[in-house]
């Protein structure tokens, strides 16, 4: 007997980017299947292709092998189902933060909402991500993480079946971003849409996810490990800071990025890669020594 289609499926991923000296592959064998409602984190080293992975299902970059379904229908195109939260802000210069936002909601529901409807729903959005006192201000007059919230409000508007966010919390001051984790916590179980983040902080991952997807080192990345965060919901961050269950997944996690997964010291990005990787003080395990992080093996 045939399975039924599963929600949304990454098959035997390959991708190969055209450069000057020839073709660079940069995903290798990709499988991923992801649950309606679920929400999954991808983390691994920078360049690894986190970015590629999520602009594949956006429908922004095709396969070279392999494909994206979701719900059955494959994906090789943007679609409104599936919005994106890019990783560097994308906003349209010349609108404000408003009509930015709304661009979106009239192409979703432009035809089943009244213009009172919209407006009212925009400013919904708007003030989850506090940002309703400078709805008319435009990108150039606002900072960044303004910028990266306005881009949220926009995703989170169009209630997309299936939210792609690209370090959405990359850019933000840590009170702004724990008060987004939460929101994003609670949007996400009241719409139940299915949720890819990708993330370079180690208790953002764990806190958030159901699943946590940890990708190689490119070229030829894949996946390398997948851990499920099985902790009740809904998470309460000061309650779970001192949860042994807590602090042995974010464990699993350093343990795959600094000891399996650690960059070698020929890598120009290594540094930086290590820099980038937020972590908090782990209270019951030991820290990788600084020489673990960027010898080579
Ligand atoms: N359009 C492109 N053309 C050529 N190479 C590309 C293109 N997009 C990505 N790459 C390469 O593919 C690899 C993966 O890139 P990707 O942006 O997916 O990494 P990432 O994991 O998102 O990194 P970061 O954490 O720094 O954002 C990198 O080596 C990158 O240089
Ligand atoms: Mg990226």
């Amino acid at each position: 007997m045939s399975q039924p289609p599963k929600h949304l499926e990454l098959t035997q991923v390959d991708i190969d980017f055209p450069t000057p000296n020839g073709p660079f592959k940069a995903l290798q064998d990709v499988n991923l299947t992801f649950n309606k409602g679920e929400f999954v984190s991808l983390i691994g080293h920078s360049g690894c292709g986190k970015s590629t992975v999520l602009n594949i299902v956006a429908g922004l970059y095709q396969a070279t092998k392999g494909g994206c379904l979701l719900d059955g229908k494959e994906v090789n195109e943007p679609g409104p189902e599936r919005a994106v939260v890019f990783q560097n802000h994308s906003l349209l210069p010349w609108l404000t933060a408003y009509e930015n936002v709304e661009l979106a909601v009239k192409q979703v529901f432009g035809r089943s909402k009244s213009r009172a409807e919209m407006r009212e729903w925009i400013e919904h959005n708007l003030s989850l991500v506090h940002m309703d006192h400078a709805m008319d201000k435009r990108p150039d007059e606002i900072s960044g993480g303004m910028k990266q919230r306005v881009g949220i409000a926009r995703a989170l508007a169009m209630e997309p079946t299936v939210m792609l966010m690209d370090e959405p919390f990359g850019a933000l001051d840590a009170l702004t971003r724990a008060h987004l984790q939460d929101s994003l916590m609670e949007i996400q179980k009241d719409l139940n849409n299915t949720v890819i983040m990708i993330t370079h902080d180690v208790d953002e991952a764990v806190l958030l996810s159901d699943r946590i997807v940890m990708m190689t080192n490119g070229p030829a990345a894949t996946v390398g490990d997948i851990l499920h965060i099985d902790l009740p919901r809904p998470r309460d961050r000061l309650a779970l800071a001192d949860n042994p269950q807590y602090n042995h997944y974010r464990h699993q996690v350093l343990t795959f990025l600094y000891e399996k997964q650690r960059k070698t010291e020929a890598s120009p990005e290594v540094k930086q890669t290590t820099a980038e990787l937020k972590v908090a003080p782990d209270t019951t395990q030991p820290e990788p020594k600084p020489e673990q992080k960027v010898k080579a093996a």
